[in-house]
């Protein structure tokens, strides 16, 4: 039987508990996932790569078929890379939907032989984004149950250094 692996990327900037939920459901339905974090060239992240992938290793634990790396460049370039033949994305509401059929479309035409495979988080963490949690965080506002309590734990510890 033929083994699909898939990639998961994304900033992660920071992991949400929408990330995990569509962690949790990729690992079920691929054989292998690799969670692939951006080394973001142009935005300065809240975390560095290191961090963040730091974090993403500690809270995927529990998968044992899932792992993560990082990559820069295409992302077409690093699927065809790991041997990935599909890449996981979500999509929360209508209003993901444009720019990540923009994103499916070219890299679809970039690379013919990767498929983008869409899911839907669990409807609790459809208002969830990354950009959300670190605004109403910097502003003072409580993200509890939104991120993992250690992703919360190392976003005051972050706030403290400042
Ligand atoms: O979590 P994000 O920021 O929505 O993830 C966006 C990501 C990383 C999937 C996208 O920006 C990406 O694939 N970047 C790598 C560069 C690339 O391949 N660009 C062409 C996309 S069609």
């Amino acid at each position: 039987m033929k083994k699909v692996t898939a990639i998961y990327p994304g900033s992660f900037d920071p992991l949400t508990n929408g990330h995990l939920d569509l962690i949790e459901r990729g690992s079920k339905i691929f054989d292998r996932l690799i969670v692939a974090i951006l080394r973001n060239t142009e935005k300065t992240p809240l975390f560095s790569l290191a961090e963040r992938r730091d974090m993403m290793e500690a809270m995927t634990e529990p998968w044992k078929n899932v792992s993560v790396d990082t990559f820069e460049g295409l992302m077409v370039d690093y699927a065809v890379k790991v041997r990935a033949t599909a890449v996981l994305r979500g999509i929360r509401a209508i209003s993901d939907y444009e720019y990540e059929l923009q994103m499916a479309l070219m890299n679809r035409r970039l690379e013919p032989g990767i498929e983008t495979v869409f899911m839907m988080p669990a409807e609790t963490y459809s208002y969830v984004s990354s950009r959300l949690v670190k605004e109403v965080f910097q502003l003072g506002g409580t993200i509890t149950g939104l991120v993992p309590p250690l992703i919360e734990r190392r976003m005051k510890e972050k706030l403290n250094q400042r």
